[in-house]
């Protein structure tokens, strides 16, 4: 992508402070920062757990994109995008489980990227950094012709934010995770 400044505040007495970001793929040696990123952007119920985090950067990194800047020569995240594959049209129960010596939730051939998170450091969010990683996630994911559609579930406060990229919502979802009601989102390709 080209790399979009970041224009931040600190306070209202500060200059504005430019950051350069940009996105690449994750890989395990990320799963530090995608675990404390996770812990800061989710309530804990609806966190993902690390050894789940390890399974996905592990099995599916192709599918796991973070979005970055870079101080005093360090790479900070400050959002991720983690998905797996699977041969359901919409996210399941099984597709999001964590894996097991019986149980892979990440089926490659699968036409359906699961997007199991998307945050942003809460510090960052409403900066456009979610827009940015989402763009970038969809554009990257509908090359190479082997996607049929990318599916999510997502808070009803939220599906007004996922309908910008095309998602539709396909009514309540049947997960039962954290508690409370989900939405299908799909966005087809
Ligand atoms: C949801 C999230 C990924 C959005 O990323 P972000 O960088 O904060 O959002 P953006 O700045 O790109 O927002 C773009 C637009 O969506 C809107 N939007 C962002 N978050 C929203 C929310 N929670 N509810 C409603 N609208 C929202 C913004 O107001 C903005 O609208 P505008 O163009 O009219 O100003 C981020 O806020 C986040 O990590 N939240 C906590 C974790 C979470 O809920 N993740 C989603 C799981 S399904």
């Amino acid at each position: 992508m080209g790399s979009p400044d970041l224009k931040r505040t600190r306070s209202a007495t500060d200059k504005p402070t430019k950051e350069r970001i940009y996105v690449r793929t994750l890989a395990p040696s990320d799963l530090e920062a995608c675990v404390a990123l996770e812990e800061a952007a989710f309530i804990p119920s609806e966190r993902c757990p690390r050894e789940t985090f390890s399974y996905r950067l592990k099995v599916c990194p192709e599918l796991c994109f973070g979005i970055f800047t870079i101080r005093r020569n360090k790479e900070y995240l400050l959002g991720h995008a983690i998905a797996t594959k699977t041969l359901s049209p919409s996210v399941t129960e099984s597709s999001m489980a964590v894996s097991t010596p019986r149980h892979f939730p990440h089926n490659p051939a699968g036409p359906t990227i699961a997007l199991h998170s998307l945050a942003i450091q809460p510090a960052y969010q409403g900066r456009y950094l979610g827009t940015t990683l989402l763009q970038e996630y969809i554009q990257r994911m509908s090359m190479g012709g082997c996607v049929q559609r990318i599916a999510l579930i997502a808070r009803n406060r939220l599906v007004g934010f996922y309908g910008r990229f095309g998602f539709r919502c396909k009514g309540v979802s049947p997960i039962k995770f954290g508690g409370g009601e989900w939405m299908d989102l799909v966005l087809e390709i």
